[in-house]
C-alpha cells in the first residue's frame, strides 16, 4: 500500500521549541526520541502512535488543574470544564464498549486493576489468574508484587500441545479453589479469549469475573475480538495500546458495581485525576468512533497475520501456530537463537522487539527463548501487506546473516521507515 503523504501538523515543532527555549537538554532527548520513533521499526505489541489531537490534548492546560472527586462533586472551585471533559470520556467509553458505566480516572492500566480489585476483594481473598509466563500481566498477581502479598494468586495457563488457554484447567482450579475473583486477558496471547467461557466458570463457583483488555481494547471497539463487556463485572484496559490513546486506564463496569468502584478509585487510590489525559482519553474514544478506526484495526490484524506467516515461511516457530489477533510469539529456539539475543541483534538495525518468555519456556526470564511482535505502531504509519513481508525478510536477514547484511538491513530499514512517516498513514 503506498504511504499518504506525512501529517503537515506543525504541533511537534512548536512543542520542541517551547521546551528548547527553557531546556535544551531535555529539549534534545524529545528530538532524539522523535528520531528513534521515525527511523525505526517499532514491533512492540504494546506501544503505538498516538495522533497529534491527543498529543496535544494530553499537553494541555488540565495539567494545571486539581480536581480530586467526580464531575459535579469535586473537592476543588473551577472544575466545570474537566467536568465537561470527564463525562464527555465517560460517555464515549461506555458507548465505544457498550458499557453500563467507565471510571476514566485511572493513571494505568495496573492502577486500574488493582482498583477493581480494591472495590469488591478483602486482603487474603483468592484471585484466579493467568500464569505470567504463559502470557498473564504481573498486575493479576505474582509473589514480587503488591497483588501477590494482598492477594492469595492460583493461576492457570495454556496447554502444552496447542498453546491455548485450558477452559479445563480453568474449571478445575476454580471449583478447587473458589476464588473471590476470575482475571483473563493477556500481555502475550495471540488467540481470541472466550470470555463467555470464563464467565460460565465465574458464575460456577460465585466468583467476579474481571477482563483486562489491556492488550485488544482497539480490536474489541472495532467489533474484531468478542466483547467481554456483555459477560464480566469489570473490564479494565489501557488506553494506549490498540486503542491508540494516551498512556493511562480506564475501567468499565455492571452499573451495580459503580459505586464501589468509583470509592475504589478515589478516594481509595488515587488523588486528583491527570485532567490533561483524561481529555487526552475523551479525543482518542471520539476517534475509536470514527469509520475509519475498524479498518485500521483490521489492517493491524491482518499484517500480524501476514508477518507471522512471512516469518513461519522462513522456519521459526510461531507459538500456537499463528495470531487472532494484533500479536504473536516466535519461539527462536529451533531457530538456535534466544530472546535477549534477538531483541540485541534486531535493535542494532533499528527494528525494536521485545524479549518474552513462551509457554513452558525452558530458559529463564530474563533471557527467555522468544520475542514478542505486534503490529499497531507500523500499521497506524500505513504500512500494509506487502510491507509486512518485506519486515519479515528484514528479520530473518538481521537474526541469521553476518555484520555485513546487518549494515545493509538498517539502510533498508531505515529506506522503509521514511517512506511512511509516523503521521503519514491512512487513519
Ligand atoms: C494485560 C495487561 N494489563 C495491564 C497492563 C498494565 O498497564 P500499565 O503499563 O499501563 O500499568 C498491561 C501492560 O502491558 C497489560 O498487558
Amino acid at each position: 500500500m503506498a504511504a499518504a503523504p506525512p501529517s503537515t501538523s506543525a504541533y511537534p515543532e512548536a512543542v520542541l521549541s517551547a521546551v528548547h527555549d527553557v531546556d535544551p537538554d531535555v529539549a534534545a532527548a524529545l528530538r532524539a526520541e522523535r528520531g528513534r520513533q521515525d527511523d525505526t521499526l517499532v514491533l512492540i505489541a504494546s506501544e503505538n502512535i498516538a495522533s497529534p489531537a491527543v498529543m496535544a490534548a494530553a499537553g494541555s492546560w488540565f495539567t494545571n488543574k486539581y480536581a480530586e472527586g467526580y464531575p459535579g462533586k469535586r473537592y476543588y472551585g473551577g472544575c466545570a470544564h474537566l467536568d465537561d471533559c470527564e463525562r464527555l470520556a465517560r460517555e464515549r467509553a461506555c458507548a465505544l464498549f457498550g458499557a453500563d458505566h467507565a471510571n476514566v480516572q485511572p493513571h494505568s492500566g495496573t492502577q486500574a486493576n488493582l482498583e477493581v480489585y480494591g472495590a469488591v476483594l478483602a486482603p487474603g481473598d483468592t484471585i484466579l489468574s493467568m500464569s505470567l509466563d504463559h502470557g498473564g500481566h504481573l498486575s493479576h498477581g505474582h509473589p514480587v508484587n503488591f497483588v501477590g502479598r494482598v492477594y492469595k494468586i492460583v493461576r492457570y495457563g495454556v496447554r502444552k500441545d496447542d498453546e491455548r488457554i485450558d477452559m479445563d484447567e480453568v474449571a478445575r482450579v476454580a471449583r478447587a479453589e473458589r476464588p473471590k475473583m476470575i482475571v483473563c486477558g493477556a500481555s502475550a496471547y495471540s488467540r481470541t479469549i472466550d470470555f463467555e467461557a470464563f464467565a460460565a466458570v465465574a458464575r460456577e463457583v460465585g466468583a467476579y469475573l474481571l477482563c483486562d483488555i489491556a492488550h485488544i481494547a482497539g480490536l474489541v471497539a472495532a467489533g474484531l475480538h468478542p466483547s467481554p463487556v456483555p459477560h464480566a463485572d469489570f473490564v479494565t484496559t489501557t488506553t494506549h495500546k490498540t486503542l491508540r490513546g494516551p498512556r493511562g486506564g480506564l475501567v468499565l463496569c455492571k452499573d451495580q458495581h459503580k459505586k464501589a468502584l468509583d470509592k475504589s478509585v478515589f478516594p481509595g487510590q488515587q488523588g486528583g485525576p491527570l485532567g490533561h489525559v483524561i481529555a487526552a482519553k475523551a479525543v482518542a474514544f471520539r476517534e475509536a468512533q470514527a469509520p475509519g478506526f475498524r479498518a485500521y484495526q483490521e489492517r493491524v490484524v491482518a499484517n500480524a497475520r501476514r508477518l507471522a506467516d512471512g516469518l513461519a515461511g522462513r522456519g521459526y516457530r510461531i507459538v500456537s501456530g499463528g495470531t487472532d489477533n494484533h500479536l504473536f510469539l516466535v519461539d527462536l529456539g529451533p531457530k538456535g537463537l534466544a530472546g535477549g539475543a534477538a531483541e540485541t541483534a534486531l535493535d542494532e538495525v533499528g527494528i525494536t522487539v521485545n524479549k518474552n518468555m513462551i509457554p513452558y519456556d525452558p530458559r529463564k526470564p530474563m533471557d527467555p527463548s522468544g520475542v514478542r511482535l505486534g503490529t499497531p505502531t507500523i500499521t497506524t504509519r500505513g504500512m500494509g501487506l506487502e510491507e509486512m513481508d518485506q519486515v519479515a525478510a528484514l528479520i530473518d536477514r538481521a537474526l541469521t546473516g553476518g555484520a555485513g547484511a546487518r549494515d545493509a538491513v538498517r539502510a533498508e530499514v531505515r529506506a522503509l521507515c521514511a517512506r511512511f512517516p509516523l503521521w503519514g498513514g491512512p487513519t
